[in-house]
């Protein structure tokens, strides 16, 4: 039987099932043995110098690697791999999302928080939630293009900021300024004293590739490296402390930003006039089809349009979005505008089902569009008003991204 690297992965998480190469293989019925055809999200960029090519091969295979108990895997953990959660390095599904708990702005870092750890390592207690708490289920994103992303210069993305909406077109749009980890070394972008951008997560609450990297071993696998020392727990684990080292999270961080996103698919004339209609209906005024990237050392990062359709801004996204849990300055209406790239591939590498928003609530396009409101109240009335026709056209425009 032919299975999905979704599920191969999970199966190796669970029952360390031999076999699986952990590569996501399209799911067609009817067809065995189909390789990905309609492109992946685990190709790096084409001509990378041969010293980066080896660093992107060590960086996947630290992020396919399932950690064991004796490896440093715990105390308590959430998955054992990068990759169990972000498959294929796409988003995960449902069942990997993570809790984060605080109250108003304490991080409740006495009782477990910020995170809840639900799997522990043999002899360990649970963690529990405690009462009370602000929680927010977060479903983890994809990684690819994370070195385009992190290129697009600060003033760029700020140019779309319009924090008191002057323009009167109801999208305000403000960044998330963050500070970075004294860790962080300064030459990262992101990186550094005072006040950073942030880009990455479900809130743009972290400013550096870096520092989500750390903090994922630490957080989400309760693997301490270089950076982070300390186990989430203090507890069960007897790995001396750190049990991975620095140049493991580097070649990581090196890996997802030399990751290419996926080509867009067949351009129809459907997909043009959807293409259209989303720019004259007001979601390209969030999700903004293209933004440069600045000057990089790397080819494929220097100087080149990225077609990734976010902004990177806050947007008060309304009560049905919300999860009413202040994350940093980010408030609980708030969420950082997805990127559409690669939303045509989300069914297959899910296994069908793709999953839609921050917190894998939508099963349909037409599902997540449906639960936007505030700052894109208007922009969904739109959608709504237009002819059938019309939503068809834009819902193959996003199946094409
Ligand atoms: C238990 C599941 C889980 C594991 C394991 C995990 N992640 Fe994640 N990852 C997430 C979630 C959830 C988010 C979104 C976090 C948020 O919004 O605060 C995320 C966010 C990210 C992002 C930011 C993407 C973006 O679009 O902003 C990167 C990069 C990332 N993870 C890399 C990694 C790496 C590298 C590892 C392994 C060291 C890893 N993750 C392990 C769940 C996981
Ligand atoms: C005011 C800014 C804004 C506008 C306008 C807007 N969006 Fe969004 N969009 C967002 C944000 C923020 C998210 C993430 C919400 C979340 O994760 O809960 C999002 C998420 C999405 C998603 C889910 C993506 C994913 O991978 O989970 C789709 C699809 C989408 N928007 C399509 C549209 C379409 C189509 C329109 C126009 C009808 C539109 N958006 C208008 C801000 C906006």
């Amino acid at each position: 039987m032919k299975i999905s690297g979704v599920f191969c992965i999970v199966f190796i998480v669970l029952i360390s099932m031999n076999g699986c190469d952990g590569r996501t293989k399209l799911i067609i019925p009817g067809a065995d043995n189909v390789e990905p055809a309609r492109g992946n999200f685990e190709t790096p960029f084409e001509m990378l110098p041969s010293d980066l090519r080896a660093t992107f091969t060590r960086g996947e295979e630290a992020f396919m690697k399932v950690f064991t108990v004796e490896e440093g895997l715990g105390p308590i953990f959430n998955q054992a791999a990068c990759v169990s959660c972000h498959p294929g390095n796409g988003r995960g599904m449902p069942d990997l999302s993570l809790i984060r708990f605080s109250m108003g702005h304490n991080l409740m870092l006495d009782m477990g928080g910020p995170q809840l750890q639900d799997k522990v390592i043999p002899g360990v207690s649970y963690e529990t939630l405690p009462m009370g708490v602000d929680k927010s289920t977060r479903l983890p994103p994809p990684v690819f293009g994370m070195g385009l992303i992190e290129n697009i210069s600060v003033e760029t993305i700020l140019s779309y900021a319009d924090e008191d909406d002057a323009d009167g077109d109801g999208v305000s749009g403000r960044p998330h300024w963050v500070t970075a980890a004294d860790f962080v070394p300064t030459t990262e972008i992101g990186g550094g004293p005072g006040e950073q951008l942030g880009r990455f997560g479900r809130k743009a609450s972290v400013s550096s590739l870096v520092q989500q990297t750390a903090m994922a071993f630490q957080q989400d696998m309760g693997v301490t490296n270089s950076f982070l020392q300390e186990e989430p727990s203090n507890t069960g684990d007897t790995v001396p402390d750190p049990e991975i080292e620095r140049s493991t999270v580097m070649d990581i961080v090196v890996f997802m930003r030399l990751l290419s996103p996926p080509p867009r698919g067949e351009i129809t004339g459907q997909v043009k006039r959807g293409d259209a209609i989303f720019n004259r209906i007001g979601c390209a005024a969030c999700h903004v089809p293209t933004m440069q990237t600045g000057p990089s050392p790397i080819d494929a990062l220097n100087r080149v349009d990225v077609h990734v359709y976010s902004d990177f801004l806050l947007h008060d996204m309304g009560e049905e979005l919300a999860d009413n849990r202040p994350d940093g300055e980010a408030t609980g209406t708030e969420w950082r505008t997805a990127p559409l790239w690669g939303t045509r591939l989300v069914a297959e590498f899910l296994g069908g089902t793709p999953f839609f928003l921050h917190d894998g609530r939508a099963t349909t396009l037409e599902g997540a569009i449906r639960a936007h409101g505030g700052e894109a109240q208007n922009a969904k009335e739109k959608f709504f008003n237009l002819s059938v026709e019309k939503q068809q056209a834009v819902i193959a425009f996003l199946e094409s991204l």
